[in-house]
């Protein structure tokens, strides 16, 4: 007994040492923390429960007989992020770089296959070399595994991925498919290959940086949801995040206690919106005012940033807004912001979070270079995902709500369940002055007169009555009970029940 009590204290030690002090160092050098440290900020104190501290690799080539570290390159298991249960992996840049195993592989495995068994999300720390090389096709075995099992697990426990070091080749395909990606400047970059390769096929000259960076991937690409500062404010947003999050398609989002009344009137609402409905004005201001405590965490914050999408809270329960930006393209959809809404859209129906959208949309960006890069196609997408969604939802037409695209933001006819209007609403085919230029092609006649017909059908359609007389807006709302008229709807739409017909799945367009 004495001596088990001291081999196990011997090993346990040894598993914490990770690759030894020198590579600690040498993580700290750059401004990373090792995968405990991350550990212990990201957990609640004294929560994180262990497993498979002992697994070692089986790997007999290379030398790799004599060199094992217990743990083998990978932290895993449990704990409580503000009281609530999600399974973490972290993975340890000081044992082999955190490449890979296939045992590393395993533990991922197993943590996540008890997440889908009591229902409780995945936090992935990666900071990974990438596949074991000397275990070859072992380690690519062991990937497969894990995408395996985000693909079982999408849409039944949310996973979320913080790329806190190298991701590369096809590790960056477990990330990819896991619900949010979060990344931190300077010190993580993903890409499927690297720099020396694109120099030597492509001839492009790119550091790892400008190719896979947190920047390039919250800005161009998309891939990635937010860049942070430092490991430390990175983890420390992931808390903030996680209480946003339902445990699993199972339950209901988490409700938190507040104190913000659901009746509080925001009287600066009423001028929100300028005289001139060519002017814009910061559709966030209008989020902000409205959410609990003025609490908003956006998500993709710096791509596509012509429509707004992330987390708030009505009444202390989580809801997904998806708003346009009159602010950026004039609050346009185009390729990159349907996709970007639509994915969001999917994600709270998958977890039963309510969808409240606010719009202003002067309908889709016209242009070759849209129609060359699919815009038919990648717009259905939104469609696609407000029509089959069948959490509450609720549309608030602050202003334009043009065409195609009125269609598609959440209206009455794709099942919205309250669409409300603002006294400044337009809801058309197109604006007055496009509308003006087609009835009358033939006969314009002088500046004067186009005015004067302008106003005429501005007059006649630019408002909110010619919809609201259809029944396609169930009221119009004074700007300053906006919060209270949502938080009503959200409540009356607590326990409401869809159910789109039974298929193995969909064809969203993709
Ligand atoms: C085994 C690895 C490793 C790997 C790093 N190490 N990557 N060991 N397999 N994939 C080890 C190094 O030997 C070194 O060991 C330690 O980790 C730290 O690595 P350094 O190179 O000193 O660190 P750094 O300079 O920061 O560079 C990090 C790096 C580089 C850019 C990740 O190590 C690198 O290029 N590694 C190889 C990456 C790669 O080609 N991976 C396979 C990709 S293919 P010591 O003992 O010196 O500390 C792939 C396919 C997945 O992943 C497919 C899925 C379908």
């Amino acid at each position: 007994m004495q001596e088990i009590i001291r081999l196990l204290e011997e090993k346990r030690a040894q598993a914490r040492a990770g690759g030894g002090q020198r590579r600690i160092d040498a993580q700290h050098g750059k401004g990373k923390l090792t995968a405990r440290e991350r550990l212990e900020l990201l957990l609640d104190e004294g929560s994180f429960e262990e497993w498979d501290m002992f697994v070692e690799h089986r790997c007999s080539d290379f030398g790799m007989q004599e060199n094992k570290t217990p743990g083998d390159g990978v932290v895993t298991g449990y704990g409580t992020i503000n009281g609530r249960l999600v399974f973490v992996f972290s993975q340890d840049f000081t044992v082999f770089g955190g490449s890979l195993s296939e045992a590393h592989a395993e533990k991922i495995c197993k943590i996540m296959d008890q997440a889908m068994k009591v229902g409780a999300p995945v936090i992935g720390l990666n900071d990974s070399g990438g596949a074991r090389i000397q275990e070859g096709v072992a380690s690519l075995g062991g990937y497969a595994e894990v995408f395996q099992r985000n693909v079982m697990a999408s849409g039944v426990i949310p996973q979320v991925s913080m790329i806190m070091g190298p991701c590369a080749g096809g590790a960056v395909y477990s990330p990819a498919m896991t619900d949010f990606i979060f990344m931190v400047k300077d010190s993580s970059y993903m890409f499927v290959t690297g720099p020396d390769v694109v120099k030597t096929v492509t001839h492009e000259q790119v550091t790892a940086e400008e190719l896979g960076g947190a920047i390039t991937h919250t800005g161009k690409s998309g891939v990635a949801d937010l860049a942070f500062d430092d490991d430390v404010q990175a983890i420390a947003q992931l808390r903030r995040f996680m209480d946003f999050m339902p445990s699993s398609n199972r339950e209901d989002p988490p409700q938190r206690p507040t104190d913000d009344p659901s009746d509080r009137a925001e009287y600066s609402l009423d001028t929100l919106i300028p005289d001139n409905p060519n002017m814009p004005y910061d559709m966030k201001e209008l989020i902000t005012k409205v959410a609990d405590e003025q609490d908003f965490f956006e998500v993709q914050p710096e791509y596509a940033k012509n429509i707004i999408t992330g987390f708030a809270r009505f009444e202390g329960r989580t809801v997904g807004i998806v708003a346009n930006q009159p602010m950026v393209l004039a609050g346009c959809l185009d390729i990159d912001s349907s996709r970007k809404a639509a994915r969001f859209v999917r994600y709270c129906d998958c977890f039963n979070i309510p969808v409240v959208t606010f719009v202003d949309v002067p309908g889709f960006m016209p242009g070759t270079t849209q129609e060359y890069g699919g815009i038919i196609k990648h717009g259905a997408k939104l469609l696609y995902a407000y029509a089959e969604a069948t959490v509450p939802k609720v549309t608030v037409i602050t202003r334009k709500a043009y065409g195609g695209a009125y269609d598609v933001m959440a209206s009455k006819h794709l099942r919205g369940d309250v669409n409300y209007a603002w006294p400044t609403a337009e809801i058309a085919v197109m604006g007055p002055k496009g509308a003006v230029e087609i009835i009358f092609r033939g006969d314009l006649g002088n500046e004067e007169k186009i005015a004067e017909r302008t106003e005429e059908y501005r007059q006649k359609f630019a408002n909110p009555f010619v919809a609201g007389s259809r029944g396609y807006i169930d009221d119009v709302i004074m700007p300053h009970n906006t919060r209270k008229r949502i938080c009503r709807s959200l409540a009356m739409l607590r326990d409401k029940q869809l159910e789109n017909p039974w298929r193995k799945h969909g064809n969203i367009p993709l």
